[in-house]
């Protein structure tokens, strides 16, 4: 089938739809807005776009995460479903639907399908026997297993032996690889197109796509048999047909079927490939033009997990940071397609450089000159003969042509990559030019003109580009640069060419863009927050600590809190009373090299006078010595 009535290019994008056991973190975040950058660098490129993301909220995980919080499936899906549609706009992202595997609209579509393939014949009753991963959501044969634990996420599987029914995957072998082999873009990146084909190539299986009501009642119904619902996978990929309008909508399923990009991570390739592929061919449908599988990230190095508490918080990254510059670090810091590290050092060095140092710093000076030296009016050029001027232009026309070539590509980050260069090209042009200098001579005006519209003119050219990206910061340099189109409605077009912006345009110097991030002053706010005193070096340099040797221990009577204690710091024995008795005995501390505050004012306590302190770490139960990690000589320094 191809796409019709094209009044207009039309351009189909999802993201995978995503879980409702857990809230949002970095994953999701950055498959999200991924997809929102390509969509909107589409709609840019004057496409009719149809970008959907949505929810997958049946299943056995569901089912157990509900459970566990005493809810009902269903209670469960609609408060975290809140979590992802709070969050998207909250990261500038646009989509056009939303959808929730438990709306009708969803299961009518899912229930058509299957009766589709079970009248067929392609869809038959078994019995299923073999291992489960709940979740990944994921069915194991024995021969797949080197242990009892999931290939993919490594935790514990489950043995099912149930009836089932199965999708004849296996007769869509040949056909699914034919089809891959004549459409070499329709699985990226070529790696993970390989693994995928030897994959296939070691033979597809059946497919269980039901499970019994008694094992799992959280899921779509069988339409023809009450006594199964549908296997999770089987219901959450139609999603994207769902959307297009298939069975609903014929118009509109015309107009964007196939979809043009599946974008999803690289664990959840093989179900949008394999049984993806070859559910739609045993509809006659045709499959996605691409489907493209992106890198994981880990965090500060290690694999991201809650048991390690490292999981990256999108409403935290947004609150702390900004929505736009971490999209921008999202995209930047790693080749779309390979894996990542996430690390706030990381993020905190591309918002100094890249944004605060290098965009932050050309669009002050280009808006402040044109303030100064033109009263706010973006001056007319004359003819462009000098070199600077040349190589400028010509750059941005280049920047603009490859940066089509790299978006197209998906090659985001490169595309970035083109952009900054352009960026720095145009900051070394203010260095060349000197415009500051020529501003003092009034004989130079007409050079200074020049320049200075060179100047606003490739600020425009950057924010066009850059706005798939960072939607907001984009329209706030559009405004400060006077301009009034909505940025939104602007095609690449039309306003990428040099010349564009007319003089005479009023710029409006407004609040810095990218403010750079002051590290230290981030820790100190947030003490501050805490409401921890802060104290100043020189404050901390006058305690004076020393390690000690306990050589003598004794309760002190009339009190169950206080030990005397003789300390042996090397050239001296001092007596310290410690209100410790409850957490250590006398043995038990004896011999022990602690940490005591040297330089003290002694104090009496129970008529003997204390002549420093020892230190300990204190939580809700626990009072804990501080002790050297090897032997030291009694009275060193601690610094
Ligand atoms: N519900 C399925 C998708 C069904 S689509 C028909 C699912 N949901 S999920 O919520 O578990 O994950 C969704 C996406 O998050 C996947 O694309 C996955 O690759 C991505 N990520 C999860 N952790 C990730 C990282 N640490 N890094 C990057 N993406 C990761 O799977």
């Amino acid at each position: 089938m191809k796409k019709t009535n094209i009044s207009k290019k039309t351009f189909y994008i999802t993201t995978p739809i995503y879980y409702v056991n857990d809230v949002p973190h970095i994953g999701h975040a950055y498959t999200t807005v991924a997809a929102d950058v390509i969509a909107r660098y589409k709609r840019l490129s004057g496409y009719d776009v149809l970008f959907s993301t949505g929810t997958d909220e049946h299943g056995q995980k569901i089912a157990r995460s509900a459970e566990k919080a005493n809810l009902t499936p269903q209670e469960l899906a609609d408060q975290v479903v809140i979590k992802f549609k709070d969050l998207w706009p909250l990261l500038n992202i646009r989509y056009d639907d939303f959808i929730r595997t438990t709306e009708v609209r969803h299961v009518e579509v899912v229930k058509g399908l299957l009766n589709k393939l079970y009248d067929k014949g392609d869809i038959y009753k078994g019995e299923y026997e073999g291992w489960y991963c709940v979740p990944c959501e994921t069915f194991w044969t024995e021969t797949q297993l080197t242990d009892k634990t999931c290939p993919n996420c490594g935790r514990k599987i489950e043995k099912i032996k149930e009836e089932s029914y199965f999708f004849k995957m296996s007769k869509y072998q040949d056909q699914l690889l034919s089809y891959i082999e004549n459409h070499p873009k329709c699985i990226q990146p070529e790696v993970r197109k390989n693994e995928i084909i030897s994959f296939i190539k070691s033979g597809l299986k059946d497919q269980s796509i039901t499970r019994t009501k008694k094992s799992l009642r959280w899921g779509i119904d069988l339409p023809f048999d009450n006594n199964h619902v549908i296997y999770v996978w089987y219901d959450a990929l139609i999603n994207y047909l769902t959307v297009a309008g298939y069975n609903i909508d014929e118009e509109k399923f015309k107009k964007y079927w196939p979809a043009d990009i599946n974008l999803v991570g690289k664990d959840i390739l093989r179900f949008h490939t394999v049984i993806w592929f070859t559910m739609l061919m045993a509809a006659g449908i045709e499959p996605p033009r691409m489907v493209f599988a992106h890198g994981w990230w880990t965090i500060e190095g290690e694999k991201m997990s809650k048991s390690k508490g490292n999981v990256v918080d999108p409403y935290e990254m947004v609150d702390e940071f900004g929505a736009d510059v971490f999209r921008y670090f999202l995209m930047r810091e790693v080749s779309f397609g390979q894996d990542g590290n996430f690390s706030k050092n990381l993020l905190i060095q591309r918002i100094n450089y890249d944004l605060a140092n290098d965009l932050g710093n050309l669009v002050s000076r280009t808006i402040a000159m044109i303030n100064q030296f033109f009263s706010k009016k973006v001056p007319q050029p004359v003819e462009q003969k000098e070199k600077h001027d040349i190589e400028l232009k010509e750059l941005a026309l280049n920047t603009i042509k490859e940066y089509n070539i790299h978006m197209n590509n998906l090659s985001l980050n490169t595309a970035l990559e083109t952009i900054w260069q352009f960026i720095r090209r145009t900051n070394k042009y203010i260095d060349q030019t000197e415009p500051w200098i020529l501003g003092r001579e009034k004989t130079k005006q007409e050079r200074l003109s020049t320049i200075l519209y060179n100047l606003a003119e490739s600020l425009r050219l950057i924010t066009i580009l850059i706005y798939p990206f960072m939607p907001v910061k984009a329209e706030e340099i559009w405004r400060q640069l006077g301009l009034e189109s909505d940025l939104d409605k602007i095609r690449l077009e039309e306003e990428a060419h040099w010349g564009h912006l007319k003089p005479g345009t009023l710029v409006k110097p407004g609040r810095v863009i990218f403010p750079r991030i002051d590290i230290k002053k981030k820790v100190i706010k947030k003490m501050e927050e805490n409401e921890i005193e802060i104290i100043s070096y020189d404050e901390f340099k006058k305690i004076d600590l020393r390690v000690g040797k306990v050589v003598v221990a004794e309760p002190i009577s009339g009190t169950d809190k206080l030990l005397k204690l003789k300390i042996d710091l090397g050239k001296e024995i001092r007596t310290i009373v410690a209100g410790i008795r409850k957490h250590y005995s006398a043995e038990e501390i004896l011999e022990k090299k602690i940490i005591i505050v040297y330089n003290l004012q002694p104090t009496k306590l129970r008529g003997i006078e204390s002549q420093g302190m020892l230190l300990a770490a204190v939580d809700n139960q626990n009072v804990v010595l501080l002790t050297v990690d090897k032997d030291i000589t009694e009275g060193s320094k601690v610094q």
